[in-house]
């Protein structure tokens, strides 16, 4: 059987994940792909630094493109981060040397998705991101597989654990959101940039590329309306639960007469619906469709684990030859629409 070579780009918390995975169940992996999964070649910023996992077997690139376009490598996995610079310039790479890819990060995906789409259709390639929305929840395969028959109508959920977190322990611990956010940032919660959580960018990220599928429209991050979670209160979280409310950074999409709505910002919620009774980091997406009715998908958003199980499943299915188009359709048949009057950042 034909291995399928990788490179991965990116050895953090979810690249590890990733080949921790590998060397500890990378024959039950090669059972599922019908075929072994090999990791050929691998980059990440400082070679010296220790890992979690022994890197010694595979070939060091210092340079992420050097690594997209090496020959013996048949898929890239770009699990760097950032929305320019490197990770964009490699995933082009990738694509150009006729590679699949297969990436977590949804900010490239969110500025650049059509584009790169256009771009791997064009070389009869396909970009796979399960990990970069909701984490280890298998959303991107439920809308452009699982739920393919329907006409979806809406999709909304939480898809930012921190902001979660932040909303759900002031609610518990009767503490500000200061006090809060100063406790995520010691346990490591919060992205390096802070503002990409509770700004609500991160979460806004995810629902414009769960949008772009579900309605069959070009990424459109831009015409998000976004609020953040830094003026909740704790006085608003009181007021809202005497009225059998809870507060969370819901996220809803749908397509409306006056054009695409998508919204992510902090609501109310009845604190007996299953969105009321989301706890710490956990994700949520409810997804409603015309045969189908209400799905409601909940689970781990973030951590190596559950992100490097979406990267794989990714890995897995293009081991398959599972060439389902980047965002389910043809890239150049996704429509340009109008975004919703108010909708916009
Ligand atoms: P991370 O822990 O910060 O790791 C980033 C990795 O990329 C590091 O190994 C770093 O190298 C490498 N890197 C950064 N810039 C580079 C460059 N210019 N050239 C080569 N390597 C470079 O990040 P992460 O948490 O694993 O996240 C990776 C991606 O997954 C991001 O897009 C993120 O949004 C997405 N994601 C993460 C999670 C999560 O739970 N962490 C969940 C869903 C999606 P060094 O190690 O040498 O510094
Ligand atoms: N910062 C993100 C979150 C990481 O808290 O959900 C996973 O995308």
């Amino acid at each position: 059987n034909t291995p399928l070579r990788l490179g991965i780009a990116g050895l953090g918390t979810v690249g590890t994940g990733v080949l921790q995975i590998l060397h500890r169940q990378g024959d039950r992996l090669a059972a599922r792909a019908g075929r072994p999964i090999e990791v050929v070649a691998v980059s990440a910023r400082d070679r010296s630094r220790k890992r979690a996992v022994p890197i010694d077997a595979y070939a060091w690139e210092d340079d992420p493109v050097a690594l997209a376009r090496r020959d013996d490598i048949d898929l890239f996995v770009e699990v760097m981060g950032g929305h320019e610079g490197p990770a964009k310039a490699a995933v082009e790479a990738a694509l150009n040397a006729g590679k699949d890819v297969v990436t977590a990060n949804k900010a490239l995906l969110a500025h650049h998705g059509h584009a790169l789409a256009l771009r791997a259709e064009a070389q009869g390639r396909v970009i796979r991101f399960e990990a970069a929305v909701a984490g280890g929840i298998p959303v991107i395969k439920a809308l452009t597989e699982g739920l393919a028959a329907n006409e979806i109508r809406r999709v909304m959920g939480v898809m930012n654990g921190t902001c979660n977190y932040i909303l759900t322990r002031m609610e518990s611990a009767g503490l500000s959101y200061a006090e809060v956010f100063e406790e995520a940032r010691q346990l490591g919660y919060l992205e390096a940039d802070p503002r990409l959580d509770v700004d609500g960018i991160d979460a806004g990220h995810k629902l414009s590329l769960l949008a772009a599928i579900a309605f069959g429209t070009e990424v459109d991050f831009g015409h998000v309306a976004l609020e953040g979670i830094g003026a909740v209160t704790i006085e608003d979280i009181r007021r809202a639960a005497d009225m059998g409310y809870r507060i969370k950074l819901l996220g809803v999409a749908q397509m409306t007469g006056r054009g695409l709505e998508q919204r992510m910002q902090p609501c109310l919620v009845p604190a007996s619906s299953p969105l009321g009774q989301l706890e710490g980091g956990t994700n949520m997406v409810v997804i409603e469709g015309d045969s189908v009715g209400q799905i409601v998908l909940r689970g781990p958003g973030a951590g190596a684990g559950p992100t490097a199980s979406a990267v794989l499943a990714d890995v897995i299915d293009l081991a398959r030859g599972n060439r389902v188009p980047t965002f389910g359709v043809p890239a150049t048949s996704l429509r340009r629409v109008r975004p919703a009057q108010g909708a916009v950042a």
